[in-house]
């Protein structure tokens, strides 16, 4: 695959244009707003002297990676391209617009792919012409370190063209899974208790955010903490994909917004990018230490993980991705420290089972109903 168009310059379109320039190929990169496409490629190239200066690449390498990216400034360049990327705004509408011009300039054979976070590829798909051609290709922030890259055939898929995919993001030195086309993919389905249960931990004052992050550094050997990672996302990013996933498992409770996250999002307290989220990150402002307690931090740490063994072994019962790739998923797209199943089977199905238990006895809400799997395990 020599000829990758990229569509939409934004965090993630630049990324991956990066890794396939990297790799070889002739990357068109187009956006709508024409500015941004160069503003990109300049924010590419500072990036790639930071590299040569720190001796990660060569200075002949980043010449290179520059002189295999071009700008489109409309949609009809593509017309030789073998596979186009689009990463442009999460919006179906705008996203099938889009596959509707680029259909009317491309070739049959031409591979289109959408990184979308949270758009059922099948509902993508099936607004195109030729949905075989049609597959997600969902690369992680910031594309270029993030090894992850999920390959999400949808029902209208030709039957290769994930293994193709699958072996091409290979080929970029990427770690690739097959994800089925379901609410979340793999990760950001698996992840959300992370996110879900800190946050109701500390709606109901049981801990501080501080105490939350600590306990999952401390007992999980978690790089990041829930709360640093959402100020990190962007409360308001986190807030929509988790907001998605639960509008499409039809309101299932398992994955019911949280109300602090919302009126934090309300109140634009998106965190890093704002300025302030669940920390404060104004110059000057100093990050409150937790107050250590033992006990506390290990029923964070176990009520935190079983929800998301539940989560992983749920997904293992209907078929996402194999095992393997359930575990590696989590590892290579988010930094877990371990594969789920697997830290399942190292703490005990049964102990995942008993927290879950105790947290269904004393709430009574089906999101803490456990798979049946999980059960049988
Ligand atoms: N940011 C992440 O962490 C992340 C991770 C994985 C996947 N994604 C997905 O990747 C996609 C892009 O996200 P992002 O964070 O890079 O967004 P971004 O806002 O940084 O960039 C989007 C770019 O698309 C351009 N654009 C908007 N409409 C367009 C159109 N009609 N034609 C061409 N260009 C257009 C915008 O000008 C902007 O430059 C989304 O679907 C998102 O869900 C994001």
């Amino acid at each position: 695959m020599k000829y990758v168009g990229i569509i939409g310059a934004g965090t993630m379109g630049i990324g991956i244009a990066q890794v396939a320039a990297t790799n070889g190929c002739k990357v068109l990169v187009y956006d709508a707003n024409p500015k941004q496409a160069e503003t990109a490629t300049l924010g590419l190239e500072k990036t790639l002297i930071k590299l040569v200066d720190k001796q990660k690449i060569s200075a002949d390498k980043m010449t290179e990676i520059l002189s295999n990216i071009s700008i489109a400034t409309e949609l009809k360049d593509f017309k030789e391209c073998e596979l186009i990327i689009e990463a442009i705004i999460e919006n179906k509408e705008i996203k099938t617009k889009v596959f509707t011009e680029l259909e009317s300039h491309v070739s049959e054979s031409c591979i289109i792919g959408s990184n979308t976070s949270s758009i059922s590829i099948t509902s993508l798909g099936a607004e195109l012409k030729n949905p075989e051609r049609f597959i997600g290709i969902h690369f992680f922030n910031p594309a270029p370190i993030m090894p992850l890259v999920e390959v999400i055939p949808s029902l209208l898929t030709e039957k290769s063209l994930a293994d193709k995919i699958y072996h091409l993001m290979k080929e970029w030195g990427k770690t690739p899974v097959i994800a089925k086309d379901i609410p979340g993919f793999i990760v950001n389905r698996i992840a959300r208790p992370y996110y879900g249960e800190a946050l109701r931990i500390v709606e109901e004052n049981i801990a501080t955010p501080e105490q939350v992050d600590d306990a999952m550094k401390t007992y999980g050997n978690f790089k990041m903490g829930p709360f640093e990672l959402m100020d990190l996302i962007g409360i308001d990013v986190n807030f929509s994909v988790t907001t998605t996933v639960y509008k499409d498992y039809f309101y299932d409770p398992k994955y019911k917004p949280s109300l602090l996250q919302q009126r934090m999002s309300e109140a634009k307290l998106h965190g890093r990018k704002t300025g302030k989220g669940f920390y404060d990150y104004s110059e000057g402002a100093e990050k409150p230490v937790p107050q250590k307690d033992e006990v506390l931090y290990d029923d964070i740490f176990h009520r935190i993980l079983s929800m998301l063994i539940n989560e992983a072994v749920e997904a293992k019962r209907l078929g996402i991705a194999s095992d393997e790739d359930l575990d590696l998923a989590m590892q290579k797209g988010v930094n877990y420290p371990k594969g789920l199943l697997q830290w399942g089977k190292e703490i005990g199905y049964d102990l995942v089972t008993e927290v879950l238990e105790n947290l269904y006895d004393e709430y009574q809400e089906d999101r803490y109903r456990q798979s049946p799997l999980l059960r049988r395990m």
